[in-house]
């Protein structure tokens, strides 16, 4: 399958380009800059210099995609407005294209797991949404996706956990500040993570494009539920020199960090019965379990 990639250089999108190179999809890749885009080429993809904001850079690659992959997001206060125009942009053009050539279409829209917010019970694709303040942009998205679904287009709305390994995200970060000699926490530690590992992720995109049976909502986590501070004290052991713990309340971060200290805070059970449907088996179940080799990807990152 012809691959169109937004997002290649993000966690996520790394993860899913190594993951169709490896499926022997051949990609063409969204960067924003020449360097960025050299890099992309040197990993196997056709890069294609261009910006979410301007669709006149990516509508044509998007029309000769028989995939796109949407793992792109600025973080900036212009993000949600870039992505609302990025699916309206690729959407339409993934139909037309369509229409024109019959061939049908597939396209995978990256959400995340804290749509579902609070989640006790656990919580499978079909169960409600009750977004906090960081991301209550996002339901609204994920129906552009979900409605554009045809016979010609089929749409998948993935919602990862967080997602650990390499050198970047919530866990790395975590990492570098326990080798820093402090780990914060929000709140007591007490809420559960739902996680995925990066490569697995990347893995379940390749199967989501290659299974007609993947549409609709698909979860993405490794089900450990572990807790925050069972994360925060499985890395503090492992390292030679333990760090300090500190449980910031979450008043005191929300100064800091505004409505993600929220997102956070969120205790979430997630289950994946869609991904594993298409048989999909996390090969890391879980973070505190990976802690060695998590900590050795995160150092062999910071060498690159
Ligand atoms: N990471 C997680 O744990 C996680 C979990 C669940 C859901 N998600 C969701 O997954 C999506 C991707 O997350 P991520 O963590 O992979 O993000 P990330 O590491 O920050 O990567 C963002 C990607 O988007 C690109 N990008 C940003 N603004 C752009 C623009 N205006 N035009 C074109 N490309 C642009 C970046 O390119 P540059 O390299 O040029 O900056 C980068 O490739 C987000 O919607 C996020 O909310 C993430």
């Amino acid at each position: 399958m012809q691959v169109f990639l937004t997002g290649a250089t993000g966690i996520i999108g790394s993860a899913v380009l190594d993951a169709m190179i490896k499926g022997g999809h051949p990609v063409t890749a969204l960067a924003r800059d020449p360097e960025k885009a050299e890099k992309l080429a040197a990993k196997g993809a056709a890069p294609i210099i261009g910006e979410l904001g301007m669709p006149k850079t990516y509508g044509e690659p998007v029309k000769a995609a028989d995939a796109v992959v949407h793992a792109a997001f600025e973080a900036s206060p212009r993000g949600v407005a870039k992505e609302t125009q990025a699916l309206e942009t690729i959407l339409s053009a993934m139909t037309q294209a369509s229409q024109a050539d019959g061939k049908p279409r597939v396209f995978v829209y990256t959400s995340g797991v804290w749509v579902l917010g609070r989640s006790l019970k656990a919580a499978e694709e079909d169960s409600p949404l009750d977004p906090p303040p960081h991301v209550e942009w996002r339901p609204k998205h994920e129906e552009m996706v979900l409605s554009a679904f045809s016979a010609s287009l089929r749409t998948v709305v993935v919602r990862p956990g967080i997602v650990y390994g390499g050198g970047r995200g919530i866990i790395a970060d975590l990492i570098k500040d326990a080798l820093n000699g402090l780990i914060r926490v929000v709140g007591p530690g007490k809420n559960r993570w739902p996680c995925v590992y990066d490569r697995d992720l990347g893995e379940l995109y390749v199967r989501m494009l290659e299974s007609p049976m993947a549409a609709g909502v698909i979860h993405a986590t490794d089900e450990a539920d572990e807790r925050v501070m069972d994360i925060a004290e499985a890395v503090a052991a492992h390292l030679p020199q333990r760090p300090d713990i500190r449980n910031v309340p979450l008043t005191e971060a929300r100064k800091k960090l505004g409505t993600y200290a929220d997102a956070l805070a969120l205790d979430q059970r997630v289950r994946s019965p869609k991904a594993r449907a298409l048989g999909w088996t996390p090969t890391q179940t879980g973070v505190i379990n990976s802690v060695p080799r998590l900590v050795e990807e995160f150092r062999n990152a910071q060498r690159e």
